[in-house]
């Protein structure tokens, strides 16, 4: 877990609207230890899912070049990071109970770019590469791009985008369909099977999804116990 430079100055002891004096490392460890109750259980439970996704992924070979032993000891912790933009964004816009605007749409996008940019800094204030928080940039950037290039924030399209973030996209919009969210009902688990099969290859790479598809059951037995309530 990353530590906070500050001794004297716990995050978790902190209350939110003090964030502007920490460090952003600082930032990082309150939202994995103590955040948003909404946003730690997301985090978790995409970071499972990813998990599992990747070590079936590597079962069936695939991505040789990317996919190996040192890549999968760092997905999953990076993959937790995704949405830690999002902590940057007005909460009100973030809680909305029913559709977004255009422009507030246009807010929510940023969390990707916000998101890496703060994982960066982290990078650079500790003066040496990591391979996690590297990880973890890229798919906080990347994890909302879509394998046909209509995603965003750059409109990447294929391979082009980091697999770190196309398993991560899968595994995320899972989780986001099958959790209850301020705008929306949850889904079944086999309907959101459903929907993110039906999106293999316009949203999603089709190997990550088929590789899902495979440990779909093992997922659910994990939904069952933690019958998510963010
Ligand atoms: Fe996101
Ligand atoms: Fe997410």
């Amino acid at each position: 877990m990353i530590q906070g430079r500050s001794s004297e100055r716990k995050p978790s002891d902190q209350p939110p609207d003090k964030w502007v004096h920490w460090t952003t490392k600082e930032k990082i460890n309150y939202l994995l230890n103590r955040g948003n109750h909404f946003m730690q259980g997301h985090l978790q439970r995409t970071a499972f899912c990813v998990n599992e996704i990747a070590l079936e992924l590597f079962r069936e070979g695939q991505f040789p070049n990317d996919l190996s032993l040192s890549y999968l000891m760092v997905l999953s912790g990076a993959s937790a990071l995704h949405d830690i933009g999002k902590l940057f964004l007005p909460p009100d816009v973030l809680s909305k109970p029913k559709g977004l605007s255009a422009k507030e749409f246009e807010i929510v996008k940023t969390h990707t770019e916000k998101g890496a940019e703060i994982i960066e800094k982290v990078i650079k204030e500790e003066g040496h590469s990591d391979s996690l928080l590297s990880l973890a940039a890229d798919i906080a950037r990347s994890h909302h791009e879509r394998w046909d290039g209509k995603g965003y924030p750059k409109g990447q399209k294929g391979d082009e985008i980091p697999l770190g973030g196309r398993i991560t996209a899968v595994a995320d919009a899972f989780d986001a369909l099958v959790s209850p969210r301020c705008y929306k009902e949850s889904f079944s688990i086999d309907s959101a099977e459903s929907i993110i099969v039906e999106e293999s290859g316009t949203h999603f790479d089709p190997k990550v999804v088929s590789a899902f598809v495979l440990v779909k059951d093992e997922i659910a037995m994990h939904y069952a116990k933690w019958a998510p309530k963010s």
